[in-house]
């Protein structure tokens, strides 16, 4: 957590920043930005997974037997904000293969800059699971808040959210709108410009993912 937002963990480990580098760099192309995405996915998610709830259960090892823990609790369910969402899941699935996942389209209006939904699709037992949201970058915040407020109207209590880059602003917007929803970011960044994007950011995630530049 970081003083000036209680709501937000920055990994600030050295292979997360070394990726990030990577990912940020304009001379990276689509194939290596996807790689780096998936491999610094997989971290965040092995920090926002942490406080997973565990139970300890009897088992024989080679040697003897013993009690050791498993993960226990409510079962998971990422939920992928469209389309640049789509791009942490590998990594985040490779650590939680048995998670559910579910879609929330959602686009910015490029003039209000506010969040559009043109689609929704999560399982029918969303309420009883813990649910993490991916979107790499967190900007305005403007689309993260909307989808927390659908998968809240669907009855979830438990939610992260995992964005790879995230702005001050995007931060204080999620503070206060979903103060109970823990933010799990690589970087903080300066500032957001005047056409909301991340400063130095790493341009349109999207397109970097897709390679529709
Ligand atoms: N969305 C992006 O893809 N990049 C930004 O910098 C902000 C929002």
């Amino acid at each position: 957590m970081t003083a000036d937002f209680p709501n937000l963990t920055v990994v600030d480990h050295p292979l997360v920043q070394h990726k990030l580098t990577w990912l940020r760099s304009v001379d990276t192309n689509t194939d290596s930005f996807r790689n780096l995405l998936r491999e610094v996915s997989q971290m965040l998610v092995y920090e926002a997974t942490r406080d997973l709830p565990t139970e300890l259960q009897s088992i024989t090892t080679p040697i003897t037997t013993m009690d050791s823990p498993v993960i226990s609790g409510k079962k998971l369910c990422i939920i992928s904000i469209l389309r640049a969402g789509n791009g942490m899941l590998d990594g985040v699935l490779a650590l939680l293969p048995l998670a559910r996942v579910g879609h929330i389209g959602l686009y910015r209006d490029p003039e209000t800059l506010e969040p559009v939904e043109y689609y929704f699709k999560v399982p029918s037992d969303i309420a009883d699971r813990q649910v993490i949201v991916v979107d790499p970058m967190l900007a305005t915040g403007n689309s993260a808040v909307a989808a927390i407020d659908r998968i809240k109207e669907a009855g979830c209590v438990s939610i992260k959210l995992l964005s790879l880059l995230a702005a001050p602003e995007g931060v204080a917007n999620m503070h206060r709108h979903h103060p109970d929803v823990p933010i799990v970011t690589a970087a903080l960044d300066s500032h957001l410009n005047d056409h909301g994007y991340i400063v130095p950011g790493l341009g349109d995630a999207g397109d970097r993912i897709f390679g529709t530049v």
